[in-house]
């Protein structure tokens, strides 16, 4: 794969691919983590006297214009955050109105294109879409890792007619994540959390192939202690996902990998307004309550693994952390993490969206080795999956 770190791409018309996907609350950025991970490649490819122009979605417009999904408004904050004076802007990408734009533009200047899913070739990753974009752009450069997994115009499409490279940030991405399935230290541990096991399903079979404990956590967990045969009240579980949980049992005792469920949990009759609170062994959930986070002996568990592991990879919190006081269990492992990680500095991988505000909400973000900004294409990639974006710029060999 070719990268901006080892080609020399100097006074071009660059197309970067970033992911600008950002969450928002009443109309503010509330996490600017993406933004700041294009830093490197921009100010590299400002230090070179390129013409840049981003290029990113927002949201699932589906191929239609929608002011709420325009990309305008982040102009201003992507000035600030890479500390530039201005960034242009251009409203569509129409071939007129990219000329003219770049015959305005100085070297190293930075432009923002509108969001690319307003059209309905991107998704489609209709060809002559791409061909039409590529056309008005000298090279295109990726640091959207988070968008790799999408086989769509702008992530694959588009490197069939132009040169392409990986930026800093999509490099240092997959480096991370290849630590955590390549990298042979002993013993790694994974703990995975989230409500659902159907999403992560081929991610847990992968995963205990390669890492010898896996922790799970979570609403995810309830369905294997279901299925176990515990009686888990009102708790979320998926009952349709026995069969698979049991499966993944099997296969782990096969493999020798230590699957490691909850001994005790935190329950409560309701998540918004938890009068009572009960801390319960697994055996012991009343039928009217639900179990909303880990409880401490669990915590004590779950640390026991975490000391003698040489790797740890987290994935989901492990209750439902977005309401107090159901966030303790998972904020007490992210603190272990954080420990661990200071005092035997061992690499700590992190991903996942849930994960990073749980991390965030912790304060413990210095207790990572690497903290990955890609939901979707984390999970794809830890699952062993091939990335289209990925291929798409391993298979470009134009100059
Ligand atoms: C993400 O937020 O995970 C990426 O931006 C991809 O977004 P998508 O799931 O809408 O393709």
């Amino acid at each position: 794969m070719k990268t901006i770190h080892n080609s020399q791409i100097i006074k071009q018309k660059v197309l970067l691919r970033v992911d600008l996907n950002v969450p928002i609350k009443n109309g503010v950025v509330i996490d600017k983590t993406r933004i700041f991970s294009i830093q490197s490649t921009v100010n590299y490819l400002r230090s070179q006297d390129n013409k840049i122009f981003l290029l990113s979605h927002f949201g699932r417009p589906k191929g239609q214009f929608n002011k709420e999904h325009s990309l305008q408004f982040l102009c201003e904050i992507l000035a600030d955050c890479l500390q530039v004076k201005e960034v242009h802007f251009i409203s569509s990408i129409d071939n007129f109105e990219i000329i003219a734009k770049q015959s305005l533009m100085q070297s190293g200047d930075i432009c923002l294109l509108e969001n690319i899913r307003f059209y309905k070739g991107e998704e489609k990753n209709d060809l002559h879409f791409a061909k039409t974009i590529a056309e008005n752009f000298d090279v295109y450069v990726n640091d959207a890792f988070s968008v790799s997994h999408r086989n769509h115009a702008s992530v694959t499409g588009i490197t069939k007619y132009l040169p392409s490279f990986a930026g800093y940030s999509f490099v240092k991405e997959i480096e991370n994540l290849d630590q955590l399935l390549k990298n042979q230290v002993k013993p790694k541990t994974a703990i995975i959390g989230g409500s659902k096991i159907s999403s992560k399903l081929l991610l847990l079979h992968n995963l205990i192939e390669i890492f010898d404990t896996v922790i799970l956590g979570g609403a995810m967990a309830n369905t294997f202690l279901l299925a176990q045969g515990y009686n888990l009240g009102r708790s979320i579980v998926e009952k349709d996902m026995i069969v698979d949980a049991l499966k993944i049992l099997d296969k782990s005792k096969e493999l020798k990998t230590k699957i490691i469920l909850p001994i005790d949990l935190v329950c409560s009759k309701e998540i918004n307004n938890p009068l009572k609170i009960n801390l319960v062994n697994i055996d012991s959930i009343k039928s009217e309550d639900m179990a909303l986070d880990i409880g401490e002996n669990t915590v004590k568990l779950i640390n026991k693994f975490l000391q003698n592991s040489k790797m740890i990879l987290w994935n989901g919190p492990l209750g439902a952390f977005e309401h107090s006081p159901f966030d303790r269990g998972t904020n007490k492992v992210a603190v272990i993490i954080k420990n661990i990680k200071s005092s035997q500095n061992i690499l700590t991988i992190a991903g996942g969206g849930d994960t990073i505000a749980a991390i965030k909400k912790s304060k413990v973000e210095n207790g990572f080795t690497y903290i990955s900004t890609a939901g979707g294409a984390f999970l794809e990639w830890l699952e062993g999956k091939e990335s289209p974006g990925v291929k798409a710029l391993k298979e470009n060999n134009l100059s």
